[in-house]
């Protein structure tokens, strides 16, 4: 829902992909240089011949770059993302009459299908597939793709553009996400908020670890609440009581908490010799690694057992079956409704006041069906949330006493944990530089992943969603020049120059970078028409 440019994550592992340098070999597949524009799709014919299949794009010509008549009508009305997220997040006065008045549901109704409308379905591409198959659509274990993977025949990793040689990622990582000293969100999200996301994006995002990579194992594609209830119908009857609909919970200190593995024998990820009585039993496998997401389990249990109470109440007569699938529906009303009314509604920023009414769509075309993307999951990968350690009830907790320790939760119970996580600042995620060392593998692993799965550059990507492409690291990086610096000393060769808008015969430009305590002369040198690089004249820069 945010823009997307918030996610520096995606930002830099699709950036690995958006630098440049032309290697000239005799027959090159031609969509290897992307050659369509505005969501034209690359066919190639005989060896070296390509078309742009420009079908209900709205444009035409050999790369889908002229536009039709209404088109053009179109693009001269339409106000660019910018400006509309601007107009969002702004004049609050208008937001303040808006939100009160039947215009809410008009709005609210415009944001669902624009958003809708940028998104495919039935889903494209998937990792295997960079074509339309009746495979990637009817295979639910892929991911499904945006964009269809880099072709495997191009010159070089991203194409035809960029380094052959791409940089080491535990090096990057160390270089480019580990954090030298935290920055809190500009937004003020708190730790409440970083492990909502995290206990609510792994009901759908479960990579499955087969030989390759671009697999799920969360074949329900959405909001189904199996991180609540199981993937697996066998693994919901091990987790409910089969007793007024409910779910299977332990007293400690007189209040409910997920039973014990010992209990509950379901499959829970845990390390070797962790004892069996602190195993905690839940409906996502790995949950048991982060407290976090136990206390949000634990709330959700509660939740679903007090609505199994009320509903027995009003319907005596209902069966155990009837009293869980009635409360399980009910429970993904309550997480949708959460998840638009309060979590977007932070993480956008608007000041529209969002709204979750099934009812608004009754009226418009609109696809329910849903196919979790790969890039999804990837620029999900908020890690930045997470703090320095953790303070709870006036104790600090260093992460090495911190993950897998199921003590947490019950020693202090949920209520003093929401307490302190609602108290505790969250992360930044953009800009780099501030992913704790404890986690610093997973962006490793990461990009490792979105090498394997030959994800399209970010430039690409930008264009897809019709967001303007970045002509410089700067940005990605703002300020941070060193970060600046370094990206373009591990991704940039050369560029061609109307790439960068810097056109054929223009004389070199001297840019200045003002940082905290220098100001870094940059030379960007140009020859033979080519922008060649961008010539950082302090040393120190380097040495990173
Ligand atoms: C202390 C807290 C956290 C720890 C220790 C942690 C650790 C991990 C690990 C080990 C992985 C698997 C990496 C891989 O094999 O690909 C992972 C994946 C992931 N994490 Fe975290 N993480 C934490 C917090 C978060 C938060 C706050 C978010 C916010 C949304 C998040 C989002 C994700 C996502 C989307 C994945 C990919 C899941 C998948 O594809 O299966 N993580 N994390
Ligand atoms: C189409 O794109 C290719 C590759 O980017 C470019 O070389 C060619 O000049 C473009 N042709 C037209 C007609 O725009
Ligand atoms: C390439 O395809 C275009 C049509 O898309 C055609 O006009 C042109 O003659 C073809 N060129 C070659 C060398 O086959
Ligand atoms: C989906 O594709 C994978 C990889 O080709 C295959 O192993 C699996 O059996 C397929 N699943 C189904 C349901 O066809
Ligand atoms: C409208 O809703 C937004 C988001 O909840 C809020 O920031 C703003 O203050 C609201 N204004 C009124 C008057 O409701
Ligand atoms: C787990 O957390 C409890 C409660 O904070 C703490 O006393 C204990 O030392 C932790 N265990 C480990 C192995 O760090």
């Amino acid at each position: 829902f945010a823009g997307f440019s918030l996610f520096s994550i995606l930002v830099v592992l699709l950036l690995m992909k958006s630098s440049s340098g032309a290697a000239e070999s005799s027959a090159v597949n031609p969509c290897c240089y992307y050659p369509c524009q505005n969501r034209g799709v690359c066919v190639r014919f005989g060896t070296e011949n390509y078309s742009c299949d420009c079908t209900r794009t709205g444009f035409h010509g050999k790369n889908c770059t002229t536009p039709e008549f209404w088109t053009r009508i179109y693009l001269m009305l339409k106000p660019s993302s910018g400006a509309v997220h601007f107009f969002l997040t702004h004049f609050k006065w208008f937001w303040t009459i808006i939100n009160n008045s039947f215009l809410r549901d008009t709005f609210m109704r415009i944001v669902l299908t624009v958003r809708n409308e940028l998104i495919p379905s039935p889903p494209t591409y998937n990792t295997k597939y960079e074509y339309i198959s009746w495979e990637s659509y009817n295979n639910l274990s892929y991911y499904t793709r945006l964009l269809p993977p880099i072709p495997k025949d191009c010159p070089l990793p991203m194409g035809t553009k960029g380094k052959p040689n791409l940089p080491d990622p535990k090096e990057f990582c160390e270089k480019y996400f580990k954090r030298r000293e935290f920055r809190p969100d500009p937004q003020g999200t708190n730790l409440m908020f970083a492990f909502m996301a995290q206990h609510f994006t792994h009901q759908f995002f479960k990579k499955s670890h087969k030989a390759t990579v671009g697999f799920t194992k969360a074949l329900g594609h959405g909001v189904d609440a199996s991180n609540i209830y199981g993937e697996e119908l066998e693994r919901q009857h091990q987790l409910r009581l089969h007793k007024d609909g409910k779910l299977k919970y332990q007293l400690i200190n007189g209040e409910m908490y997920p039973p014990m593995v010992s209990e509950v024998p379901v499959d829970m990820v845990y390390p070797e010799g962790f004892p069996t009585e602190q195993r905690l039993a839940v409906g996502q496998e790995v949950f048991g690694l982060v407290p976090g997401l136990t206390m949000y389990a634990t709330i959700w249990l509660r939740e679903h057992n007090r609505v199994c109470d009320i509903l027995k109440g009003e319907h005596p007569t209902w069966e155990d079956e009837q009293l869980f699938q009635t409360t399980r529906l009910i429970i993904i009303g309550e997480i949708i409704n959460i998840i638009i009314e309060e979590y977007v509604q932070h993480l956008s920023g608007y000041h529209l006041k969002l709204k979750y009414d099934p009812s608004l769509l009754f009226g418009v075309r609109f696809q329910y069906t849903n196919r979790i993307a790969l890039e999804f999951s990837h620029l999900y990968h908020w890690h930045p949330l997470m703090p320095d350690s953790f303070l709870i009830d006036g104790e600090e907790i260093p992460y090495s006493q911190f993950l897998y320790n199921t003590s947490i939760l019950t020693h202090y119970g949920v209520e003093k944990l929401v307490d302190a996580f609602s108290r505790q600042s969250a992360g930044q995620i953009g800009g780099g530089r501030n992913i704790h060392q404890a986690v610093l593998r997973v962006p490793e692993i990461l990009i490792r992943d979105s090498r394997a799965a030959r994800l399209q550059p970010f430039n690409q990507y930008r264009k897809r969603f019709n967001l303007k492409p970045y002509s410089s690291f700067y940005e990605l990086t703002g300020k941070l020049v060193k970060l600046y610096a370094l990206l373009f000393v591990l991704y940039v060769s050369v560029l061609p120059c109307d790439e960068m808008s810097i056109c054929p015969g223009s004389t070199p430009r001297l840019a200045q970078l003002h940082t905290g305590f220098y100001i870094y002369k940059v030379n960007v040198v140009v020859e033979n028409n080519l922008y060649l690089h961008e010539k950082v004249e302090t040393r120190q820069i380097y040495r990173i």
